[in-house]
């Protein structure tokens, strides 16, 4: 950046206890500390969190530098080894020239063509979901967290598997449904066992996995040895070829990216669409916009086309501003190979920078009144495009961007779109919603919704 080594400064240090730092503020209540820091802090923070320096990068134009001008100055942070165990060594964990080459040979099957049969495979899953969902029409509240759960994940199954699979995927969900969920817990936990350790959870997590992959290695030596051709995303990894080289992934990297895929695809998918229909039963303006939208535009066809979904721009803001206020990712990092300078400041080598979406997305000097829920800041030419591109990033930037970003854009699009188009419906009275920051921004409790 501007300044040279001979001004750098040390960055500002939170204050913090002794030994401990700001471990335990951190862990206590991780989004009340992060408003703290912004309020007290105008552009890096130095804080100390379980042993390790880290530094909470505030202004957009420093994250879009850390992410993306300087990024092969950071790389993978030591948190995400623990998702290793689980995940293997895919696109999400993978760091340097490997990360690079899966990422060549991934890309290409999220291309816009590309996607338009996946959007096939979204509508046909969500109408069905939605004709089972009329059972609960007018009868007791459903639990839409789970609701969302499970479409999502028979999204990504269907997307990434094909429906060869039908019958084998309800065990291969719940195999990795359980690594996700300890996957979530082991992060989580100060106290860790080694993997190789007997221990209850790791024995779970390993038969899950011995699981998941028999499932995936079967279905890849199926279409290998008999040469079947699906034009689901396996389909394509299976056929990407390395453009220099010629090379194909092996077995291990397709089972590393499937399993990732999954993984990073279905809980932030069906999380933000927990929040967006809470946000929705708590403001019933924008409900009826919504619905007066998804009736017009999609009319009574039971299998409205791609292009029909592409016309639903204000569902679109609903979801970016949903987005905007319960970013899935709160919080991402990234560890410094070399000492660099942000403005007067030094990161020093080996140290952490974190950038925080979910606290850039409520900084008042962008966003006013920022907690309040308005999807007319994302009208096109309004606000949002005012704001310097990192000011809003729920799928992060750089070239680190999701990968699956126009995925999960469209997916959620097509969820809301014929939601609303065949229900209203009314929060469970007395539920009190705060978001709880896991790996991802969860609602406290499950969302409980009456549809009518
Ligand atoms: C609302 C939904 C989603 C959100 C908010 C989200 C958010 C993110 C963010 C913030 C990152 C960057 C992390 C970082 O830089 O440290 C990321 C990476 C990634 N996401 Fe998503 N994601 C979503 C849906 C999906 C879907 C549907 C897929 C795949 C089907 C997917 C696959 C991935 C992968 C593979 C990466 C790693 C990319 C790389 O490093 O090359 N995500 N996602």
């Amino acid at each position: 950046m501007e300044t040279t080594a001979t001004s750098a400064l040390p960055v500002p240090l939170h204050p913090g206890l002794p030994m401990l730092g700001n471990t335990l503020a951190f862990l206590r209540n991780p989004l009340g500390t992060l408003h703290t820091l912004q309020r007290q802090h105008d552009r890096l923070v130095h804080l100390r969190i379980g042993g390790r320096h880290q530094y909470l990068v505030l202004r957009p134009e420093d994250v879009k530098y850390v992410i993306q001008e300087n990024h092969r100055n950071y790389g993978r942070s030591p948190a995400f080894e623990i998702l290793k165990i689980f995940l293997g060594n895919g696109l999400l964990t993978s760091d340097g020239d490997f990360w690079r080459r899966q990422r060549r040979l991934a890309q290409p099957a999220f291309h816009r063509q590309r996607l338009a049969a996946l959007t096939m495979t979204m509508i046909a899953e969500t109408a069905s979901w939605i004709d089972e969902l009329e059972q609960h029409r007018n009868k007791q509240s459903i639990n839409m967290s789970q609701a969302f759960m499970d479409v999502t994940m028979r999204i990504v199954c269907k997307t990434l598997f094909s429906s060869d699979t039908t019958g084998k995927l309800d065990g291969l969900s719940n195999a990795l449904d359980t690594l996700n969920y300890l996957a979530n817990k082991k992060m989580l936990n100060p106290l860790r066992f080694p993997y190789s350790w007997p221990t209850p959870d790791n024995i779970r997590s390993k038969r899950a996995r011995a699981q998941v992959d028999s499932f995936i290695y079967g279905v890849i030596d199926q279409r290998r040895h008999h040469q079947e051709d699906k034009d689901d995303l396996l389909g394509m990894l299976l056929s990407a070829e390395d453009e220099d080289t010629g090379e194909k992934m092996s077995d291990q990297q397709l089972r590393d990216e499937c399993v990732t895929l999954f993984s990073a695809g279905h809980e932030t998918t069906a999380v933000s669409m927990a929040w967006t229909i809470y946000l929705l039963s708590q403001h019933p303006d924008v409900l009826v916009r919504l619905q007066t939208e998804s009736r017009e535009v999609l009319c009574n066809e039971p299998m409205p086309s791609p292009d029909k979904f592409r016309s639903l721009t204000y569902t679109l803001q609903v979801v970016q501003e949903s987005l905007r206020l319960y970013p899935p990712a709160w919080i991402m990092s990234r560890r410094a190979h070399n000492p660099d300078h942000i403005g007067p400041y030094t990161i020093p080598a080996g140290d952490t920078a974190l950038i925080s979406p979910y606290l850039l997305h409520r900084d008042p000097t962008n966003w006013p009144d920022p907690d309040r829920f308005d999807p007319d800041r994302f009208v096109a030419g309004g606000l949002k495009d005012q704001l310097h591109s990192y000011a809003y990033l729920p799928f992060g930037g750089g070239p680190r961007l999701c990968i699956g970003n126009q995925f999960a854009l469209m997916e959620m699009q097509i969820l809301l779109g014929m939601l609303a188009r065949s229900f209203d419906f009314k929060s469970v009275a007395n539920q009190r919603i705060i978001p709880k920051p896991l790996i991802t921004l969860r609602p406290s409790q499950a969302i409980y919704i009456n549809l009518l």
